[in-house]
């Protein structure tokens, strides 16, 4: 506990030195609002136009680092001291129900928002025990990336299983001297997100209930999507750096033209057709890839904004919370940051389609997603698969040792 106040303590002075002089005026309430970087300076143009329409009221965008893992354990070193550094947070859509059952989060008050205005997926995220927590904020799904180009040029079809995808490596990638598949294999949330993926396009599952059931299918089903991973790395289709790679790392390999397909979340469009980008104009997106006879799904992703239990200012707060959720804030983020919005209208609004045209690509692989496990102990949840798959991808564990050791952790951590 002392070790947690203490690193609170640090992380409170950190937030006041980043946010640096600009202390505020006397009667001026401050709010400092929590969030993953925004590199497309979207949020920062909304913090700014706020400010600038309430007097006595000043808003503080702290930007976290973009890894959701350790935006998770500064928050919680926060909140478990009671922390009243921060105001409001916004929210992996994996963390609402451990958050909320530690009474970290205010529940929503009535009114705030119109729950028909939003898409469901991230609603239901938000919603513990029948109570919403916040307001969902962006939406995220995974999806192939591919180089159009190299593919229309070897005249070979965008892939729809791995099979199809394995012989279009070979074709396209492999004589190129590029890598065929890269994607998020480091030891943290991210592996989880693409391990599922894997493992969902195979036919497996993994829910805890299931676990409870019929532990042997399921272990059976998390050695098979261990053994498709591992097959990446066989056939010299993904480089074994991988095992290293965040969502930053491969995104910047693909977008540097040196691999011809890439697993990522909507974000990394705008990368790709940035400025910068060596492969702007040349990309497509497609729904993942999946075993011969079984369907294609995608990791729901994405971020809310809840206010804090320990804020001091909770009415600031929550205005607040209404306008960084408004339709407004949601197109400037879409279109600025190509952030994909949860409110249904801003999906028609053609200022958001003209400036992205690649939405209607999105929704293809919206129709098939699904949920990490929900657990107010996901955390260790996450820990487990994390451990025991990334051993296993670094060969040093065998698949089925992997899976059974999974297995008999989830089922100790489902009857909590
Ligand atoms: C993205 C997703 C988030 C996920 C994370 C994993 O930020 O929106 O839900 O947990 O990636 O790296």
């Amino acid at each position: 506990m002392k070790g947690g106040l203490l690193l609170a303590a640090v992380l409170a002075a950190t937030v006041a030195l980043v946010l640096g002089c600009s202390t505020p005026e006397e009667g001026e309430i401050e709010i400092i609002f929590a969030a993953g970087n925004d590199p497309s300076g979207a949020t920062d143009s909304l913090v700014v136009e706020y400010n600038a329409s309430h007097p006595g009221v000043i808003v503080k965008f702290q930007p976290m680092p973009a890894n959701t893992d350790t935006q998770h354990d500064n928050y919680v070193t926060i909140l478990s001291a009671r922390g009243t550094a921060i105001d409001l947070y916004s929210l992996d859509v994996i963390w609402t129900a451990e958050f909320a059952k530690a009474g970290w989060i205010a529940p929503l008050p009535d009114g705030l928002i119109d729950p028909g205005d939003f898409l469901e997926g991230p609603l239901a995220s938000l919603t513990y025990e029948g109570v919403l927590y916040g307001v969902p904020w962006f939406t995220d799904a995974g999806v192939m990336y591919y180089r159009k180009d190299l593919l229309e040029e070897a005249g070979v079809p965008v892939p729809e299983t791995w099979d199809e995808f394995r012989r279009a490596c070979r074709q396209v990638a492999l004589p190129r001297g590029m890598d065929g598949f890269v994607w998020q294999g480091a030891r943290y949330e991210g592996l989880i997100c693409d391990y599922l993926e894997f493992l969902w396009g195979l036919g497996g599952s993994i829910e805890l209930d299931r676990i409870r059931t019929d532990p042997a299918a399921v272990e059976s089903d998390i050695a098979a999507a261990i053994e498709l991973a591992l097959s990446f790395f066989d056939d010299g289709l993904s480089p074994e750096s991988v095992l290293t790679y965040k969502e930053e790392d491969s995104r910047r390999l693909f977008t540097e033209g040196q691999a011809l397909f890439h697993r990522n979340w909507p974000y990394a469009w705008s990368m790709a057709e940035g400025e910068e980008s060596k492969v702007k104009g040349l990309v497509g997106i497609a729904p993942l890839m999946h075993a011969d006879g079984e369907k294609s799904y995608s990791t729901i992703g994405g971020w809310n904004v809840a206010v804090s239990s320990y804020t001091e200012h909770p009415e600031e707060a929550l205005e607040f919370l209404a306008f960084i959720t408004s339709e407004r804030a949601l197109k400037l983020r879409a279109i600025e940051g190509g952030y994909l919005p949860t409110r249904n209208a801003t999906y028609e609004d053609p200022d958001v389609l003209a400036a992205n045209p690649h939405f209607g690509s999105f929704f293809e692989v919206f129709r098939n997603t699904r949920n990490r496990p929900s657990s107010p102990h996901y955390p260790r949840v996450s820990d487990t698969i994390q451990e025991h798959v990334h051993a296993a991808l670094a060969r040093e564990t065998a698949p089925g040792d992997a899976a059974a050791a999974i297995v008999s952790e989830l089922a100790e951590i489902a009857d909590l």
